[in-house]
């Protein structure tokens, strides 16, 4: 394969040091992804020049006008702390003529706002969760058509930011503080949708036009008491003793009937197109014990840290990390920006 210059933006502070010797799992975390995906595209012979970001666009420009990159590699996921503004830097990218890696800024825009997406989804007709938009400063009651338990979130943090057990209600009172939770708190309007009951699956799609999609994955909870909910939240996700203490572990999903598979299959590609994805993205969906299949979210750039859900379900059907990178750059440089003509 060909070197290429690739131009890997990424947050300001997070420029990955040349080795992990020396630092703590804590300050590892930080910046794991941007490691170890600069680090194997250098592996694999390409020029990598890593540029940090956070509220000037300026290096972006230099770089592009300096070195004329081939392609920049977005591992950014915010712009000046605003974790929404990812679709502004990629739409500087293309005002830029510059190729890039990772989803257009339509798509970003359209599936990181929680509430935007399930619109389009919903009118495509997408089986996802029924919800409505609580609003800040906007007093609003409950509709008659969501019944409990519901489920509520932020519109547009991710990562289980705002998401604990408490986001669970099971009456008005409840549904009251969390909304308020969310709106003082986290500060952003928030989501609320029923509380679907079942297996938590994460299925990773690559591709503009034509996708592919990789193995079901799923997250289980081998030694969690069986009154507890079953739900990725912040401390699940996040905390190893807490994982650790539960059994909580993410493998290829078992004993998926091959229907259910192909409903899944089928409904994150149906997803993905909707809501304008393109390059990669991983869907997070809960499948029921009736066998119902629920598209939760749709993430455009998931976390390309090696080990991680994306790559490890890459890796299950049967592309290694090194070739899921090219992947990514190629559909990268293949991406038909309109400025193309
Ligand atoms: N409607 C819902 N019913 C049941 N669980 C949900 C629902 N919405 C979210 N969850 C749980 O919360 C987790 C995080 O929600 P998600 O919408 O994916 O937000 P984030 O962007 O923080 O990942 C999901 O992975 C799932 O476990
Ligand atoms: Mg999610």
């Amino acid at each position: 394969m060909k070197p290429l210059r690739v131009l890997a933006l990424v947050r300001e502070g997070l420029v990955p040091p040349e080795s992990m010797e020396g630092y703590s799992d804590k300050e590892i975390a930080e910046w794991k992804s941007e490691f170890d995906v600069v680090g194997t595209l250098r592996e694999m012979g390409h020029d990598v020049r890593p540029v940090g970001i956070f509220d000037d666009l300026g290096p972006i420009r230099q770089a592009i006008r300096d070195w004329s990159p081939h392609v920049a590699f977005v591992l950014l996921e915010e712009f000046h702390g605003v974790a929404t503004y990812d679709y502004a830097v990629v739409s500087y990218l293309e005002l830029m003529r510059q190729a890039y890696t990772g989803c257009n800024p339509i798509g970003l825009m359209l599936s990181k706002n929680k509430a935007t997406a399930k619109r389009i989804l919903a009118h495509h007709r997408i089986p996802t969760p029924r919800f409505d938009v609580f609003v800040r400063g906007r007093a609003k009651k409950r509709a008659g058509r969501l019944p409990f338990p519901l489920f509520v979130k932020s519109t547009i943090e991710d990562a289980s930011l705002g998401i604990a057990r408490a986001s669970i209600v099971q009456n008005d009172a409840a549904l009251a503080d969390r909304v308020r939770f969310i709106h003082d708190t986290v500060r952003s309007d928030a989501i609320v949708e029923e509380y679907i009951d079942g297996r938590e699956i994460y299925v990773g799609v690559v591709g503009n036009r034509r996708l592919q999609t990789f193995s079901p994955w799923e997250m289980v909870f081998t030694k969690m008491p069986d009154e507890m909910p079953r739900v990725a939240t912040a401390r699940v996700k996040w905390n190893p003793e807490y994982q650790k203490k539960y059994g909580i572990t993410t493998r290829r999903a078992r004993d998926l009937p091959p229907e259910v598979k192909n409903q899944i299959v089928k409904l994150c590609k149906r997803t993905y197109r909707a809501l304008n994805l393109s390059g990669y993205a991983r869907m997070d969906l809960r499948l029921r014990d009736d066998g119902r299949v629920f598209l939760i979210e749709a993430n455009a750039n998931p976390n390309l840290a090696y080990g991680e859900d994306f790559a490890e379900s890459a890796h299950a059907t049967g592309i290694d990390y090194e070739t899921l990178l090219q992947k990514i750059i190629t559909l990268g440089l293949g991406y038909h920006a309109p400025w193309k003509g």
